[in-house]
């Protein structure tokens, strides 16, 4: 009689609290997503025109045990079923990253189930493994959010080398800056999206910055200096500022070093897959132009669909499936580390 072998699907509770999402997710086998729960807090910070951090915290300990029993409920299944916890442990706010770590380590703890610490980078680059089940490294990955502007080289789960990083301000952080100047408000990325659509992206010249120096670093303080000074030039002299214009051209710039970099790593590593990863990579722009440009140099272009860009707690889950499956397993003493560095 043949001996059926039972092959046993691995599910991981992931677990996502670093900025203002309080997120959980159950994940089958790193790559399918059973269930995808996020509790954003937008409407609560936008009035403050950016995310607070004690807010964030205090909105975290509400929300993260009805948050995490809506998505095992959603994927209809209880924590007996988890075979590990995953949880993002940095970088980020500390008062958030500890709320979510709290709840996993507690969850780890009392069901006796592994925990896995994941970086939030790593997260964010995993969400390309959801969206493209068939994806596999080595790939160029642009991680772009509010926190973060990277290119890396995904070597292979979990092992990275950063090719290029910001000097100052990450792109989502100059998307939510300029947004505010010009009366948009919180978060900046989307608002401006949708008004760069009505302008003209020529309309108004900015700088865009690259280093002479040979790496593919990229800085935006000088371009939001930039688009400040503009407006207080029109301000002084009293001319109308066309918002759409001053939104498409500041987006365009952005765009345009994002997207020449992350080809120019492709190029040098001769890797021709590059992914987005991050808030920005739901950029309407960025998304198109990266395309199209890459596709003309024999380079595929790959990026998450817009709920996997921004934070969520299924890239979180998938990150840690690819860690656990190695092996690699959290003591119940880890600590949420703001700084923490990709590798
Ligand atoms: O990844 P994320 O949710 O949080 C961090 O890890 O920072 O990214 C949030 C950032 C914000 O700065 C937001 O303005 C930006 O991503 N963002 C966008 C767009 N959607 C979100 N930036 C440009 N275009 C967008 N459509
Ligand atoms: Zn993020």
């Amino acid at each position: 009689m043949a001996v059926q072998e039972e092959i046993m699907d691995t599910l991981i509770l992931g677990i996502e609290s670093s900025c203002d999402e309080t997120a959980a997710a159950v994940i089958k086998n790193g790559r399918y997503i059973m269930s995808n729960v996020i509790s954003s807090q937008i409407d609560l910070h936008k009035k403050y025109g950016g995310v607070v951090p004690e807010i964030a915290s205090r909105k975290h300990v509400e929300l993260i045990i009805p948050v995490i029993n809506q998505a095992l409920d959603e994927a209809g299944v209880s924590l007996s079923d988890i075979d590990a916890v995953g949880v993002t442990y940095g970088p980020g706010l500390v008062g958030a990253l500890l709320v979510g770590l709290t709840a996993a380590k507690a969850i780890a703890f009392t069901a006796d189930k592994p925990l896995v610490g994941v970086h939030h980078i790593e997260g964010h680059i995993a969400a390309n493994y959801l969206q493209y089940p068939e994806l596999e490294p080595p790939f160029i990955c642009l991680v772009a959010s509010g926190g973060h502007s990277h290119i890396v080289q995904v070597k292979s789960y979990g092992e990275f080398e950063i090719l290029g990083q910001t000097r100052d301000d990450a792109a989502g952080e100059a998307f939510d800056k300029i947004s505010r100047a010009i009366g948009l408000g919180y978060p900046g990325g989307p608002l401006i999206d949708k008004y760069a659509l009505k302008g003209n992206s020529n309309a108004i010249s900015f700088p865009r910055v690259h280093f002479n120096d040979g790496t593919l670093d990229f800085s935006f303080s000088g371009l939001k200096t930039s688009v400040l000074n503009y407006l207080n030039k029109m301000e002084q002299t009293g001319e109308e500022i066309n918002i759409p214009d001053v939104a498409a051209s500041f987006q365009k710039a952005v765009v345009d070093v994002l997207v020449e970099n992350t080809i120019r790593a492709a190029k040098m590593k001769n890797i021709n897959k590059i992914a987005l990863a991050g808030g920005v990579a739901a950029n309407s722009q960025l998304r198109s132009e990266i395309k199209s440009t890459a596709q003309k140099q024999g380079i595929d272009v790959m990026y998450p669909g817009l709920i996997l860009c921004t934070d969520n707690a299924a890239m979180i889950g998938c990150a840690a499936y690819y860690e656990y499956i190695k092996g690699k397993r959290a003591d119940l003493d880890l600590n949420a580390i703001p700084s923490l560095k990709l590798s």
